[in-house]
């Protein structure tokens, strides 16, 4: 028996095609048809009404932090990959930061085998650079790459010694791997909460400056362009960070990067006062860094969009603007967001979305996955372009409710996504 998903609109974000109607089989899809499907040709299949829905591929987050092993309090893998779900996302990468950190074998297989049994979307996990992200020993890559990881990182803070970091694109170019970058100088920020700019001025606060993250930017392509690494830029945020990133391409320097959606829609001028719902690390900063972000990601210097999914309890975060942590959830509010706001507006076509929500997202990281065409897993999303909804973090299968966009009224809500060509979420 298969699944026909028939009366929705598929596309994609690489072909553009305008069809109606997938069949599934084999978890896998099997055909594609432009028009009407003929009910004597469904019998015997199970049926999925896709009226009035957009038929997607399932879309890939390559930023996202689960909390397991160790701060099953924040999230768990049973929980984040619930709230992927119900977020459209159908492939998640998930940051090393957890206690303990995924920095060996072990770890590696108690994540893997987490997703395996109570996760219910793709994880893939990455691997730290360093032990215990602590920047003073490389890790021992090939033993984690052997044991399943995808990439190496240490998100959650920046490498800081330039040696050690070309150690690591050396170590992972010869594995053939990508190093990924969380861009943080310590020296130059001084245990600041927020951005140098308005917010900062206007409460009296230490600023995180735009340098502290594009001097690690710079120093690692020029790293990247002596060791010949795959370097990826994590949740890109200043204008300064574009332009370096911009010029690396036109060199041909093998560079990548990502940007979440809060810091395409959102400004310190935006932050309505000491609430750390508004606090994320690298923090919100000026207009005109968020418009060089929207300008890197439409000429395409800024590859894909990412979330940073970083549940915290809400007594973490009743702590206030400078003692609570860093952090925002992000999985069930992202494709709403942009589609309302760039989309709906005009300024993006949906196509483009997708492209940098699934895609792109395959392509910088060479994933399976992210495409509708015949013989590619059933990785599939329906979405609900016309029904508006309120962003409501009550509703949030995430255990995290910190977000700055509660009361946002946004369109393009998912209703219903597959792994493999089997449901694993469905509203209602
Ligand atoms: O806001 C953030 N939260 N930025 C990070 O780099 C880490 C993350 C977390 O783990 O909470
Ligand atoms: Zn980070």
């Amino acid at each position: 028996m298969g699944t026909w998903i028939v009366n929705g609109q598929i596309l994609d974000g690489e072909n553009n095609r305008v069809a109606k109607s997938v069949f599934i089989e084999n978890g896998r899809i099997a055909k594609i048809v432009d028009g009407e499907v003929a009910v004597k040709d469904t019998e015997g299949h199970e049926l999925i009404d896709a009226a009035g829905q957009l038929i997607a591929p399932g879309l890939i987050d390559m930023h996202v932090h689960l909390r397991e092993p160790g701060f099953e309090h924040k999230e768990t893998i049973a929980t984040g990959t619930r709230s992927a779900a119900r977020g459209g996302f159908t492939t998640i990468a998930c940051m090393p930061n957890t206690r303990p950190v995924i920095d060996t074998p072990e770890t590696v297989k108690y994540v893997l085998d987490k997703a395996e049994s109570e996760g219910i979307v793709r994880v893939l996990p990455y691997g730290c650079i360093t032990d215990n992200q602590l920047g003073r020993e490389l890790t021992d890559f090939a033993a984690l790459k052997e044991a399943g990881v995808f990439a190496f990182t240490d998100d959650g803070v920046g490498v800081q010694s330039a040696q050690m970091m070309k150690d690591a694109m050396t170590k992972a170019a010869a594995l053939g791997m990508p190093v990924v970058a969380h861009c943080e100088d310590n020296t130059l920020v001084v245990g600041a909460a927020v951005t140098e700019g308005a917010f900062a001025r206007k409460h009296g606060l230490k600023g995180i400056p735009n340098e502290s993250e594009a001097i690690h930017v710079g120093r690692d392509i020029l790293l990247a362009e002596a060791t010949g690494v795959h370097y990826h830029v994590c949740h890109v945020s200043t204008e300064q960070s574009v332009r370096l990133i911009r010029q690396a391409k036109q060199l041909g320097i093998k560079v990548t990067a990502e940007v979440c959606p809060h810091h395409l829609l959102l400004s310190d001028e935006d932050i309505p006062g000491m609430d750390a719902n508004w606090k994320m690390n690298p923090p919100l900063r000026t207009p005109k860094d968020v418009k060089a972000c929207i300008e890197g990601l439409e000429d395409g210097t800024i590859d894909i969009v990412v979330t940073d999914h970083a549940p915290h309890s809400e007594e973490e975060k009743a702590k206030g603007m400078e003692a609570a942590p860093f952090g925002i959830v992000g999985f069930e509010t992202a494709f709403p967001l942009l589609y309302t706001k760039f989309v709906l507006t005009g300024q993006w076509t949906l196509q483009f979305l997708l492209d940098r929500m699934t895609v792109k997202p395959a392509e910088v990281f060479e994933l399976d996955w992210g495409t509708l065409k015949v013989g590619a897993a059933a990785d599939i999303v329906l979405i609900d372009l016309e029904a508006e909804k309120e962003v409501d973090p009550s509703e949030f299968l995430s255990k995290g409710r910190n977000t700055p966009f509660t009361g946002w009224k946004l369109k393009g809500w998912p209703t219903q996504t597959m792994v493999a060509g089997r449901v694993v979420w469905s509203e209602a």
